[in-house]
Parts: C-alpha cells; structure tokens; sequence
C-alpha cells in the first residue's frame, strides 16, 4: 500500500472514530506566565528546554516519556503494592502480563529503559563488536559504545528523508545489515538492535515483512535480534492500519506476532504502558537471563523489582494490559495526527507520514538560513517556548553528539524539533493552541537567528547543553 497525500490522510483514516475512550477524573491546572518571563527563563535555562523548570512551561512537550496519566485501576493498583524486598506479588503479576503480551519467557525488572540498555550491552557486547540497528537512539548508542561495540545505521534511506511517504520508514533495509555482517564476520555481530516505532526517524515502523525476513537472514548466520519495545504497542497499529492481512488482527495479537520474530526486547515503560517510571528487559534465552540476573543486582536492585517499587510494577502490569486495547492506540494515534494535520494543512514542513508519538518539525527547511552548526532545532524548540510557553525537544546535531573515534559532530541527516504527545493528557483544544503557536514562530522564520554552544557535557550533551543567541 502507499500513503496517500498528507492532505487526505485525515478522510483515508478515519477521523471520525478517534474519540478518547475515557473521561476525565482529576485534573491538573496549567499556568501560563508573560512572554517577558519566558524570555527571562529561556535565557536562564541556556536556551536548552530540558534546563526549564516545569513551573514556567504550558503546554508540554518535551517527551511522551513518564508524562502519561495513568487510569483509576492503575491508580487502585499503586495501593496493591507489595514493598517487600523479595519477591513482591506485584513482580509475579508484571512478569504474566511481559509472559503473556510480549510473549518472552525470562523477565529482568529495571528502573526504565537505559537501565535495560546498560545490562543488555554488558551482557552480550565485547570490544571491537559491531551493532547494527534501525537508526539510533541516544541512550541505546551510547550503551553500545560504552561496552566497546560500535553502532551501524541500517536502516531504508527512506527513514532520512522527511517528505518520503514510505508506509514503513522504520525498515531495516536487509542488504545493510548482509554487508555489515560480511564486512566484519558474524561473531563480531552479537546482534541486530531493531526498534518498532523509530523515534528519532519520526516515530516510523517496521513492518511484519521485514521483521520476518529478517529474522530469515541473521538465521543464516546465527545472529539474535534483540527489539526496543518501547513504542512496539504503537508500530504494531500501523501494521493493522498498513500491512495486507493485518487489518482484522488485534493490536495485541500484532505485537505477539512481531515479538515473536526476536530473542528478546527491552523497553521503557514510562512510553506504552501508560506508567511514570518503570522499565524492563527480557529474554528467551535462560543462559542470558542468568548474566543479566547476576547484572541487576549490582546496578539497579533484586531481580524481582530491579530499582522499581512494588507499587510501580503494579501500575506497569496494569498498563500493559490497558495499552494494547484497540481504541486506546487508535485515540492515542488520531490525536498526534489531527496535530499533523493542521500543520500539513497549513504548510509547515513536518516529517512525513506522521509517526506515533509526535509531530517532528522539519527545522531544515524551516530555516534554511541557518546552518546546522548554528542549530536550527535548537533555535525551533527555544522560538516556541518563547511563542506560548510551549516545551519541546531539538532532535538535530545537538541530540547527535560526537564520534568518540573522531571527536567531531555526529551531523544527522534529520535535523527536527519534536513536538511529543503524552498519553491521555491533553484535549483537542491544547492540540489547537499549540498549531498555532507553530503557525507564529513558522510565520517569523525568516527574521530568526540561530544559536551558538557554549557549554558542552561529556555524554547526551543535548539533556545540559547552554546555548546563547548569535
Ligand atoms: N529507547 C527508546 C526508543 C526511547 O525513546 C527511550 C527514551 C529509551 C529507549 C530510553 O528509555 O528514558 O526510560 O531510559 N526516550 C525518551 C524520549 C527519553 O523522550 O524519547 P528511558
């Protein structure tokens, strides 16, 4: 199937039927401070987002990560917690819904993703390994780098081109991954790190067809694939909405499928399972388990609640469930494309297709003017918050880093300002509000400055980065 033309994806996918399945309980207020104050925060925080404090933010944002409102049963479930040391029911109840969901026999509980990252990469990769994988992710690169492997992009060229309307721009494109394997000899490989959605392609999948051939290929060669689930519930609707013969199959029997592809997955579970904080790794291998068990313990806590609270493991249990139920993803998905829409319709330049968690501002066509040693999406993210109070996130040279091998940028070919949508958090109307304020900055383009660094951290430089204005 092809995607049709950004401006009909509105009638072609049903528009209609997004509705949340939920009402709202409890709410929170938002405070909006002037535009003076903003200036003055902005200035303060080094012009970087993650330097601001949430108190001078409206709309938010930076990250769909630990941002979700969890429902009143996982709410019922954090007073279910077990908080003993040992053993606590709660990890017995996260270990069925993994069992179940995911499909992966050996469950290893950490306090959120990058501490999945960190064990999986001192289980299984030596110095001089090769990693290859569907774009990278800051945190997972640098895991792989820290325990001596070095990182391959193998994705489909497609990924790096916003405007392809590819339906599965998350693709690992197979001869890549048959070159790097060739190139250094498969036991330098330990494994393919494949990722359903890929955030930093724009939120794209991966389709069941190219999972399964490549679970067919590094069979040739004896190669695992390890999967970061962290958005698969998501990639797993665009399957239903895209893929010939997923259309009657359920999100969770999509996910199980497409698990079932791979030796085992980590995930952060502060993005599909609907919780604050919480993570895990697992695997099929018991062999594997056991290093990772005997890892745990030194750098997160037991193995039965690895750095979580009993309370937490509950409210993750809970939220997988609730995750995979059809009309949530479906709700979850409408609204982060009626955000897309707007723009499309306006003609913002924005990737496309809209992926599952955000919208990502194309920055480089934006502001052509600025070069990317200048920081575009930098200088995007900092132009919104001063607009309306509105938080995002640069997902650009900065969110890139250095070669450790080179000491020079990494320079990615997308250089994009992310709008990312909490779960079950903001209305139709904030939608409107934050469209709009797009609209304004987009309008004041060609005025706009760019920014210079100048404090540089050692390692995910663009979380404490201190720019100023050119
Ligand atoms: N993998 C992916 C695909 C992620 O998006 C993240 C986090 C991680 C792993 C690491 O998980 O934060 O729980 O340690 N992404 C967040 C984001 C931070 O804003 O995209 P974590």
């Amino acid at each position: 199937m092809t995607i049709p033309a950004p401006q009909t994806m509105g009638q072609q996918f049903g528009r209609r039927s997004w509705a949340e399945p939920w009402k709202i309980k409890m709410v929170e207020p938002l405070r909006v401070i002037t535009r003076e104050d903003r200036a003055r925060a902005l200035a303060a925080a080094g012009y970087n987002t993650f330097l601001l404090p949430s108190d001078d933010v409206y709309i938010d944002l930076l990250t769909d990560s630990g941002t979700n409102a969890m429902s009143d049963r996982q709410w019922a479930g954090m007073m279910l917690g077990d908080e003993a040391y040992a053993g606590s029911r709660n990890f017995y109840h996260l270990e069925e819904a993994v069992q179940t969901t995911y499909g992966y026999q050996y469950l290893v509980p950490t306090h959120q993703g990058r501490g999945a990252e960190h064990l999986l990469s001192q289980a299984v990769i030596k110095q001089g390994d090769v990693i290859p994988g569907n774009m990278y992710f800051t945190t997972t690169r640098l895991h792989q780098e820290l325990a001596g492997g070095s990182f391959v992009d193998v994705i489909i060229d497609e990924a790096h081109d916003p405007t392809s309307l590819h339906p599965f721009k998350g693709n690992v494109d197979l001869g890549k991954v048959e070159a790097v394997i060739q190139r250094v000899g498969a036991d330098k490989v330990p494994y393919v790190s494949l990722a359903g959605t890929v955030n930093m392609a724009g939120g794209q999948p991966v389709s069941m067809q190219n999972v399964r051939e490549l679970r067919a290929l590094t069979d040739r060669y004896g190669v695992k694939i390890y999967l970061d689930a962290t958005r698969m519930v998501e990639n797993a609707f665009f399957i239903q909405e895209r893929e010939p013969g997923y259309a009657d199959k359920s999100i969770a029997a999509i996910l199980r499928e497409f698990c079932d592809y791979t030796d085992g997955a980590w995930i952060s579970a502060k993005k599909d399972s609907l919780v604050n904080i919480g993570g895990w790794l697992a695997v099929r291998d018991f062999d594997l388990f056991e290093e990772l068990r005997n890892l745990v313990v030194i750098y997160e806590g037991l193995h039965t609640y690895g750095g979580l609270a009993g309370r937490d493991m509950e409210a993750m249990a809970i939220g997988i469930a609730e995750s995979v139920q059809d009309e949530h993803v479906r709700a979850r998905i409408g609204q982060v494309r009626y955000l897309g829409e707007l723009l499309t319709d306006w003609g913002i330049p924005i990737v496309q297709p809209v992926g599952g968690h955000a919208i990502f501002l194309d920055a480089r066509r934006i502001y052509p003017h600025l070069p990317q040693d200048e920081f575009p999406s930098q200088t995007l993210a900092a132009e919104l918050y001063l607009d309306s109070g509105i938080r995002s996130m640069e997902r650009g040279i900065v969110s890139a880093g250095r070669d450790p091998k080179t000491g020079d940028h990494y320079r990615p070919k997308l250089e994009l300002t992310r709008l990312t949508i909490p779960r079950r958090v903001y209305t139709q109307a904030h939608m409107d509000v934050v469209a709009e304020s797009v609209k304004a900055v987009y309008d004041a383009r060609e005025t706009t400055r760019g920014l210079r660094m100048v404090y540089e951290p050692k390692y995910l430089r663009f979380f404490q980065a201190r720019f100023e204005r050119l």
